[in-house]
C-alpha cells in the first residue's frame, strides 16, 4: 500500500493557508494538525477551506508530542524557519520549509545538519520550478541548445503597497524578512535563474528603498553578475514598480534565445524543431490567469505548491532527497547574501559563497 504522509503545518498565515488548501489534495498526503501562535488564524484557514476535525496548537512542541506526524510544513516568518524546523527534525519528522529556507547561511546549515543528524529529510518550497515554461528553459540549457550562453537575467518587477509592509509586522525587516524585494519576492526568480543557467560566481549590486522609505530593507535592487560558465547576467528585483508585472527569465546565446514570462514567451533556436512551436502554443502566455504574485502577494495560482509538495513526497518515497532539498534551496540565499554585501559596499564585486 502507498505510504500516507501525515502533515502538521506550523505558521498558518497567508501562505500557511495555501498549504491548508493544497496539502489534502496531494496524493498520499493527509493534513493532521495545525499550529499558530494565533489559533484564530489557523481556525480561519480551516473555515475558509471547509475543513473540520483538525486540531489546532499554539505551541509546536505540544503538536509534536501529541500528534503522529511524518512531515512538518514550516510557514512562519522567514527568519523564524530554523527554530520550528529543528524542533521537528529532532522529533524525527521530515520538514518542508517555505522559501527562503532561512535568511542566513549559518541558520540554513544548522537545518541541513539537523536533517543529517536525525536521519530525516529537509526540503524547501520553490514552486515555480514546477511551472512548465521554466522547466522547458532548463531542459533547453541542459541539451546545449543555446550553444554558449552570452547572458541570462531574472526580472521581478513587482509592486507592494505601504499597507502590505505595515500589516505584516515582520515584512520589510532585516531581522525576520532578511531583506526586502530580493530576499522575500525575487528569491523565486533567483532560484530559477541559477537552476536554469548554473551557479553564479560573482555579483555587483545597487539597492535602495526610495518608494517605500519607511522600510529598513530594499524595495529595489539591480545586479550585474557573472555565472561560473562565463555568461554574464542581470537580476532586477523590485516591490516599487506599480502596478507590478510578471517575472521574466531570459536566456540568450550563440544559437538561441528563450523567455519565460507568464508562460513560454519566446523560444527561438537555430536548430528549430516542430516541437518548439507546439510548446509555444501549449504554454501560451495568454493562458496565464494571474501575475504570479506581481501585483499582490495573493495573486498567485496555488496549484504549483501542490506539484512541489507532490514531487518532494515522490522523491522521499524513492529514498532520495527532493529536488529542492536543503543544499539546493540554500543556493538562492547564498546569491542574495552576496548581492546584499555588494550593495553595502557600493556595488563592489562579491564572490558567491
Ligand atoms: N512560496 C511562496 O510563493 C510564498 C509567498 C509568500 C510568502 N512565502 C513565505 O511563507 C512564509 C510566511 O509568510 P506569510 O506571508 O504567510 O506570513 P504571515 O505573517 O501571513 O504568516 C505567518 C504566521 O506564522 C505565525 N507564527 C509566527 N511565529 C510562530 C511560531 N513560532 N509558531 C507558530 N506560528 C507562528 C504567525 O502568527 C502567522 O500567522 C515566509 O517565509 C514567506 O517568505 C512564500
Amino acid at each position: 500500500m502507498a505510504k500516507e504522509w501525515r502533515f502538521g503545518i506550523v505558521g498558518v498565515g497567508v501562505v500557511g493557508e495555501w498549504h491548508v488548501r493544497v496539502t489534502p489534495k496531494v496524493p498520499g498526503a493527509k493534513l493532521v494538525a495545525l499550529c499558530d501562535l494565533l489559533p484564530e488564524k489557523a481556525q480561519a484557514a480551516l473555515d475558509k477551506n471547509k475543513l473540520s476535525g483538525i486540531p489546532i496548537y499554539t505551541d509546536i512542541k505540544q503538536m509534536l508530542a501529541k500528534e503522529k506526524l511524518d512531515v512538518v510544513t514550516v510557514a512562519t516568518p522567514s527568519g523564524n524557519h530554523m527554530e520550528p524546523a529543528i524542533l521537528a527534525m529532532e522529533a524525527g519528522k521530515n520538514v518542508i520549509s517555505e522559501k527562503p529556507l532561512e535568511i542566513q547561511l549559518d541558520r540554513i546549515d544548522r537545518m541541513i545538519e539537523a536533517a543529517r543528524k536525525n536521519k530525516v529529510r529537509l526540503a524547501g518550497i520553490f514552486q515555480n520550478r514546477w511551472n512548465e515554461a521554466n522547466r522547458v528553459l532548463r531542459d533547453a540549457v541542459a541539451e546545449g541548445r543555446f550553444g554558449k550562453i552570452a547572458w541570462a537575467g531574472s526580472f521581478t518587477p513587482w509592486y507592494r503597497t505601504d499597507k502590505y509592509y505595515e500589516e505584516g509586522g515582520w515584512r520589510g525587516t532585516w531581522k525576520l524578512d532578511g531583506g526586502g524585494a530580493i530576499m522575500n519576492q525575487s528569491v523565486h526568480a533567483i532560484d530559477l535563474l541559477q537552476w536554469i543557467v548554473g551557479p553564479v560566481k560573482r555579483v555587483s549590486a545597487y539597492a535602495s528603498s526610495r518608494i517605500h522609505p519607511k522600510i529598513e530593507v530594499e524595495d529595489t535592487l539591480s545586479c550585474a553578475l557573472e555565472f561560473e560558465n562565463g555568461a554574464y547576467g542581470t537580476i532586477l528585483g523590485s516591490t516599487a514598480m506599480y502596478p507590478g508585472g510578471p517575472v521574466r527569465i531570459w536566456v540568450g546565446g550563440e544559437n538561441g534565445t528563450a523567455i519565460s514570462e507568464n508562460g513560454l514567451h519566446t523560444f527561438k533556436f537555430r536548430d528549430a524543431r516542430p516541437t518548439d512551436a507546439e510548446l509555444i502554443e501549449k504554454l501560451n502566455t495568454k493562458k496565464a490567469t494571474t501575475t504570479g504574485g506581481g501585483a499582490s502577494a495573493t495573486d498567485v495560482a496555488t496549484d504549483l505548491h501542490g506539484r512541489n509538495i507532490a514531487a518532494i513526497l515522490r522523491a522521499w518515497e524513492e529514498g532520495k532527497d527532493a529536488e529542492t532539498c536543503g543544499p539546493e534551496a540554500r543556493k538562492a540565499v547564498s546569491i542574495i547574501l552576496a548581492m546584499y554585501e555588494s550593495a553595502r559596499k557600493g556595488g563592489a564585486p562579491v564572490d558567491v559563497k
